[in-house]
């Protein structure tokens, strides 16, 4: 029945940490996949994290099922952390969070519940985008386009052509928008922009697919989400999906959540349902374990203050890194720009090298960077920072 399947190419980016756990090199660099490092490159477990695990482990008394919406306290934490007890779709009743096997699986859900609601819909990425949303969310029967996004020549946001493109799109569309440090760029729009973008969605009846996997990473935890609150706050329906994987660095705990706001507590209701139902036909209900330690830390005043204070060093740091890299570049290939590297936000920026000098980076300088020259800063060190400088100046010296 098999036999004609033939073997899969790798994973662009998972495929890069398989390259790099087989080079014997001491001095190898991994720019790949989007993980947080220490100084020591190691990624540790937030201490917020240990606690929060050492309580629930003292204090859980069952494993039996948990509801299909997933962990309560989970999802009171996210509606908390994303939208907050205030916003006017809160306190209306009219947002639902229901948990999902990590920021993947609230993709793949919200692009399942999209097809339901009209399998001829159009979902608008934008150009480029994450690699994995094509296979995430084109895996659920629907139809992607995409929207001029960035410029590589200039290292800037191609913001006139977005518009003109997601003014042509068909009402009814969904657009994937990224409100905060955004992958693979690190160009992210401004509030002003934000506003205009909004104004655009509501007059051609476009539904935002907001997808949040770096809160407070970028510039802060409110301020990472200041296009969530607007866009929830002016239009009549938005989808978000929330990673916890990098700010609560859960990676592999598969700890994520899906948000719907819609127009009235019915409409939610009725959204809810249409979620638990798609996820019982996938998976039946999300891993509780890393959700259960998000819920059990929130509950706790002293461990979220502890999580926040965690996560704004490791913003701080990505920061640092940022600026580090951007000045090491400046001495070490003075012809070229780099500068853009310590403007823009979060984990991730891109180089702007071709496929051939990304090669020469893996083969020659032991470099790994995703194919589209996509490099995590969030994984360097300051000592790995001067090495990784050398190695691009290299290649882009001689490709
Ligand atoms: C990334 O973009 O590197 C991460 O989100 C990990 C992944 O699943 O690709």
């Amino acid at each position: 029945m098999f036999e004609h399947l033939r073997a899969c190419p790798p994973d662009p980016i998972l495929g890069i940490s398989v390259l790099y756990a087989a080079d014997s090199n001491p001095a190898k660099i991994d720019v790949g996949v989007g993980v947080y490092r220490d100084a020591t490159g190691a990624t540790p477990i937030m201490e917020s994290v240990l606690q929060a695990q050492a309580l629930l482990a003292a204090t859980q008394t069952s494993k039996s099922y948990l509801p299909t919406a997933g962990n309560a306290a989970f999802n009171r934490a996210i509606t908390e952390l994303v939208l907050g007890l205030d916003h006017v779709a809160v306190r209306e009743d009219r947002a639902v969070t229901l948990q999902t096997p990590g920021g993947c699986g609230a993709l793949r859900l919200a692009a399942d519940l999209i097809h339901t609601a009209n399998a001829k819909a159009l979902v608008a990425v934008s150009r480029p985008t994450w690699s994995h949303h094509h296979a995430l969310i084109g895996g659920a029967g629907v139809s992607i386009i995409e929207y001029p996004y960035y410029d590589h020549g200039t290292h800037t946001l191609l913001y006139a052509s977005m518009l003109e493109a997601l003014e042509q799109l068909p009402s009814g569309s969904v657009v994937l928008l990224q409100p905060s440090c955004h992958n693979p760029t690190g160009a992210d729009l401004t509030p002003v922009q934000w506003h205009e973008i909004g104004a655009l969605l509501l007059r051609r009846g476009l539904v935002p697919l907001l997808d949040l996997a770096y809160q407070g990473l970028g510039e802060g935890l409110l301020t990472d989400v200041y296009a969530v609150h607007h866009l929830a706050s002016i239009l009549p329906e938005v989808l978000i999906t929330v990673s916890c994987s990098k700010n609560f660095g859960l990676y592999r705990e598969r700890t994520g959540a899906v948000i719907y706001v819609g127009r009235s507590p019915a409409d939610k209701h009725a959204i809810h349902t249409q979620l638990m139902t798609l996820a019982r036909r996938l998976y039946s209900m999300a891993p509780d374990h890393g959700a259960a330690i998000v819920g059990t830390l929130w509950e706790q005043a002293a461990l979220r203050q502890l999580w926040m204070a965690e996560l704004e060093a490791m913003r701080r740091r990505v920061h640092s890194l940022r600026q580090h890299l951007a000045a090491q570049l400046k001495e070490a290939s003075p012809l070229t720009d780099f500068e853009f590297i310590a403007k823009q936000s979060g984990m991730f920026s891109l180089l702007g090298l071709t496929q051939p000098q990304v090669e020469a980076l893996r083969v020659h300088h032991h470099v790994y960077c995703a194919p589209d020259s996509r490099i995590n800063v969030a994984g360097l060190n300051e000592e790995s920072v001067a090495r990784l400088a050398a190695a691009i100046a290299a290649v882009v010296r001689s490709p």
